[in-house]
């Protein structure tokens, strides 16, 4: 299509959605604002103005048009829980939580000790994100240390807002892929002081579940996150029952799965749990009490069959809810997909979501969860220009339908069930186009 100049000034012109609040607690016509044939102007790497076409171009004529007319413009998705070692084993046939992990996920985990094949899945990991309109992301990485420094080199060269952090196991999975309660707190700790808040890398200090850490370990992760609480700590939490058991078993002192955490120190604001499904009050309370964030995963939930994350009980708890693929549990790279998946789980539990819920969730929500929405998730003024601009045409089927919309979000809403990287119209990181499809 264009060529990308960088830090060139660029004006975006296209229908343009921004959130004022959030759609699950205000009304739709307070919390989002949809503006067409609107331009949004980027200085280097932030949006420094949105306005009428006319003005912008007038007030800014050196810089570079890009005319998308009726597509959307609105902020890149943020994948707020994904496995960037499981790319190569997505669409893993048969298996549920547990005998998943150990047929197919620990297997291909135990090759990232090699440099060279971590960059490489790195690299084509980003490049799916991208093509799928995902401009930033928290992801697991292995227990190599080598593992976190591939994703985050790869990340940085590419200018992305990427959360990272090395996988703490010290049982229960294969020895190649065992670290120790002293060293997980050792390489942890090295890798902060190397990548955090290194540019736009955050790092997340990453027990991978409780099963795969013993109260030893989990407890040096709590010590090290009390060093440093400016971190966030990513894990995982009541996923499946038959998990939930095995949990209880391992550790049959603690009140439930949550305590197993929160007794070493790891339960706090900048904790995010991914998927939450089976949670007791007790659990419930405590998220909401202390501002920690949890992490809805549907195509994964429904992939690896775990259950039905119950979106309308947590969003009035007021907890901070992130939307994720969590590849490759995740059957899709794409938050498309991933909305999609999340709309009919909700419907099973006899709640349809609104499109404007689901893209906050993809957008604003993850960023909220991950205390990164001062920066990102939303097409404001003064953010950074991770933006994307979406057709909402991208198919014959998803045309015929929208020819039909009475409104916006009648448009939007194909779209969201039907779509995938071929609505990805161009993906802007900091401001950058980094991905473009023939217009
Ligand atoms: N629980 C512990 N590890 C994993 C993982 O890699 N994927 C999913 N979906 N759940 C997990
Ligand atoms: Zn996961």
């Amino acid at each position: 299509m264009i060529n990308n100049v960088a830090n060139k000034k660029k004006i975006l012109i296209g229908t343009v959605l921004s959130f004022t609040e959030n759609p699950f607690h205000y009304g739709l016509t307070d919390s989002v604002n949809i503006a067409e044939n609107t331009a949004v102007l980027i200085d280097g790497n932030k949006i420094k103005e949105i306005g009428s076409p006319n003005q912008l171009v007038a007030s800014a004529p050196d810089a570079e048009v890009y005319n998308f007319q009726e597509k959307l413009l609105m902020s890149g998705f943020i994948d707020a829980h994904a496995h960037y070692p499981q790319t190569p084993i997505i669409a893993s046939w048969g298996k549920r939580l547990i005998d998943w992990l150990n047929t197919y996920t620990f297997p291909e985990e135990e090759k990232y000790g090699n440099s060279k094949y971590a960059e490489k899945i790195a690299e084509l990991y980003l490049n799916f994100l991208i093509s799928n309109g995902t401009t930033s992301v928290s992801t697991y990485c292995t227990t190599h240390p080598e593992s976190v420094d591939a994703i985050f080199s790869t990340a940085q060269r590419r200018n992305m807002c990427v959360v990272a952090g090395k996988n703490a196991m010290d049982r229960n999975a294969p020895k190649a892929l065992l670290d120790t309660p002293q060293s997980a707190y050792d390489e942890s700790k090295k890798l902060i002081h190397k990548w955090h808040r290194t540019g736009r890398l955050r790092y997340a200090i990453t027990p991978r579940f409780s099963p795969t850490s013993s109260p030893e370990q989990l407890s040096m992760l709590g010590e090290l996150w009390a060093e440093y609480p400016d971190c966030l700590m990513q894990t995982h939490l009541s996923e499946q029952v038959d998990e939930i058991e095995w949990v209880k078993s391992l550790f049959p002192n603690s009140r439930d799965y949550l305590d197993t955490y929160e007794q070493f120190g790891l339960l706090g604001a900048n904790a995010i749990f991914g998927h939450a499904i089976h949670l007791k009050k007790r659990e419930i309370d405590r998220l909401r009490d202390v501002g920690a964030g949890v992490v809805h995963c549907p195509t994964s939930n429904t992939f690896i069959g775990s259950g039905l994350f119950d979106m309308e009980h947590i969003q009035k708890q007021k907890i901070p809810v992130g939307l994720a693929t969590d590849t490759g549990g995740g059957s899709s790279f794409s938050m498309l997909r991933t909305m999609a998946s999340c709309y009919e789980i909700a419907q099973l539990r006899n709640n349809a979501l609104h499109p404007a819920q689901l893209l906050w969730l993809a957008t604003m929500g993850s960023a909220k969860a991950l205390h990164l929405e001062k920066e990102i998730g939303n097409l404001k003024v003064g953010y950074i220009a991770d933006v994307i601009a979406i057709d909402l045409k991208s198919t014959d089927v998803i045309t015929q339908r929208a020819d039909l919309a009475i409104d916006i979000w009648e448009a939007i809403f194909p779209t969201l069930m039907m779509g995938d990287d071929r609505a990805i119209a161009a993906t802007f990181i900091a401001g950058d186009l980094v991905h473009s499809k023939k217009m």
